[in-house]
């Protein structure tokens, strides 16, 4: 008797001691600045838990990657280098960039490959993230770990009495989960993991200055939604959406965050004793079925441990304030001019359904969009460049879904359900649609026309998303008069080339639209969006012999290929 309640007892406590029972220190991730940036994609392994390391894949680093700092106004400059063994994508969410620096399923980067896109930073100040954008690969590259934070600053946010140091009171805060097995390798039986990751920390805590501190969180989970609020059920108030600040703070006890969307919010600890303690939670318990999660099984298909429970996300113990504390709730933050409905020139409507025409949809299909599964080569939607466009998007399906959409940042003009919630009236590029529900935004789709490259909107679910709920739409510059012209022709010199190749263009009017170099078996070397090409491309790090280089004409979207020699 005495025997089993002693084994009873060590179980318990190897429970609590699994779940919140010993806290980890909250990561916070490196950070790249400057204009230039190196992101090198590799195969790697993380000790989340005692025993065998867990694989994971990284960016310049073992578990998620480096947070961008990029100013607003900046031209930057993208290094991706896939060392990962696998083919993959990397996707600027949020950014609005020309179609092919965007990183989406068409820009795929082979191992081994440095794929260089580059652009002048025009979004305002706010929380961004890139990540693998492969399509039917999305779930894997995630779940393995690859991602990062962008951070844009701009002079507006400059100006505002905010918390901005970053790792003290600026805190970037990735929420995602998963499970292991028994040798502590992830598995996906379920989308939805086990064990909460902070940053890719497991039950982590955190050190915060007793004073006004900003939290950006992004949901960067394969499919969980998150119920957000504090421990305590305190107020805390957000300040910016996915695409920039808000016009003022807005006071919340609770806020929905779905795959994709990001949100700052200040949280007062001023009150709060030094040495007190305060979680951020999650308050998922009795979440409608639709919402991600709230599915009531602990294992199978759809099932967590964390399913449908209220649980820690971030245990936050209170210190001394800094200097130079935030101490006060700003009144106001910038002025947008946000769009109305009255600005549209085009609607749109767009349905999530399944894969039967007309089918009710059910447990088991797939979701896509208006009954059509996503095809790479296939073009749904064209918008003409400069357009103010409504789109409805509606949700007669079984369960929930985040809807996103690349090149823009959008403004929610409505929600079937009910008043469009507080704390998402600001610029948005991902929202939660409920069962049942229509959602209405405005947006301009302005500066970036490409026949040839498209964006992408799709939910952003991993499993919904790979699994076809996606679509693709051209941005195209009416005005554009068609051009018969051939392409132009180019020379590569020195050939034989050392270190360095030039490209001299016979018409040096001409635009190059890509160049993408191949050595002789095939193997792609580089991939160059729009390159820039008066420095020369640098070949040092080629192995001798031939190589090909395909350039692409911007205007006439032919191609030529010329071959040179490495020495
Ligand atoms: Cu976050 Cu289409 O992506
Ligand atoms: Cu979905």
């Amino acid at each position: 008797m005495l025997l089993r309640n002693l084994f009873a007892g060590a179980i318990l406590l190897l429970l609590s001691f699994n779940s919140y029972g010993q806290y980890n220190t909250l990561h916070i991730p490196d950070t790249l600045s400057g204009t230039t940036f190196n992101l090198n994609i590799r195969d790697t392994f993380v000790q989340f838990r005692p025993g065998n390391q867990t694989i994971t894949a990284g960016i310049n680093g073992a578990f998620w990657g480096p947070t961008l700092f990029l100013n607003k106004g900046d031209s930057v400059y993208m290094n991706v280098h896939n060392f990962h063994n696998d083919t993959t994508t990397l996707h600027w969410h949020g950014m609005h960039l020309p179609a092919v620096m965007d990183g989406g399923p068409h820009q795929t980067i082979p191992p081994g490959t440095i794929w260089q896109p580059y652009w002048k930073v025009t979004n305002n100040a706010a929380t961004f993230w890139y990540h693998p954008h492969l399509h039917m690969k999305t779930e894997e590259q995630l779940a393995a770990g690859l991602g990062g934070f962008i951070i844009i600053r701009d002079a507006v946010e400059a100006a505002l009495p905010l918390p901005r140091t970053y790792g003290v009171d600026d805190l970037p805060l990735v929420l995602t989960s998963r499970s292991f097995d028994a040798s502590n390798a992830f598995i996906h039986v379920s989308p939805y993991g086990d064990y909460m990751l902070v940053n890719g920390t497991m039950n982590p805590q955190v050190s915060l200055p007793k004073q006004y501190v900003r939290l950006r969180i992004l949901n960067a989970e394969l499919e969980r939604g998150y119920n957000l609020g504090f421990s305590d059920n305190r107020t805390f108030y957000v300040i910016g959406n996915d695409g920039g600040l808000l016009d003022a703070p807005v006071p919340v006890t609770r806020v929905k965050l779905l795959v994709g969307e990001r949100v700052e919010i200040l949280v007062n600890l001023g009150s709060d004793a030094i040495g007190s303690g305060v979680d951020l939670e999650a308050f998922n318990a009795g979440m409608p079925f639709g919402f991600p999660g709230s599915e009531p099984s602990t294992t199978g298909a759809f099932g967590s441990l964390l399913n449908n429970i209220n649980f820690p996300i971030l245990h936050i113990n209170v210190a001394a304030a800094t200097a130079g504390a935030i101490t006060a709730l700003p009144a106001v933050l910038v002025t947008n001019t946000y769009l109305t409905a009255a600005d549209a020139t085009v609607t749109r409507t767009l349905n999530v359904t399944d894969g039967t025409p007309g089918g009710p949809g059910g447990p088991g299909t797939p979701f896509y969009f208006d009954h059509t599964p996503f095809a790479l080569a296939t073009i749904n939607k064209t918008v003409d460049l400069n357009t103010v466009e409504m789109w409805s998007v509606t949700n007669n399906n079984v369960f929930g879904h985040s809807f996103h959409i690349h090149d823009i940042q959008f403004k929610i003009l409505s929600r079937s359900s009910g008043p469009v919630n507080s704390y998402e009236s600001g610029w948005k590029d991902t929202y939660y649609l409920g069962v049942n529900e229509t959602v209405t935004f405005v947006a301009k789709f302005s500066d970036y026309a490409d026949d040839i490259h498209p964006f992408m909107y799709h939910c952003h679910m991993a499993p919904h998303e790979d699994g076809g709920l996606m679509g693709q739409f051209v941005v195209k510059d009416a005005t554009g008069v068609a051009t018969t012209k051939q392409p132009g022709d180019f020379t590569i010199y020195p050939n034989p080339a050392n270190n360095r190749v030039y490209v001299l263009l016979a018409d040096p009017a001409m635009q190059v639209y890509y160049i993408t170099i191949t050595n002789a078996v095939g193997r792609t070397m580089y991939m160059l969006p729009r390159p820039q090409l008066a420095g020369g491309i640098d070949v040092s790090n080629f192995a001798p012999g031939v190589y090909l280089m395909q350039l692409t004409d911007e205007q006439t979207k032919k191609t030529i290929v010329k071959r040179f020699v490495k020495e």
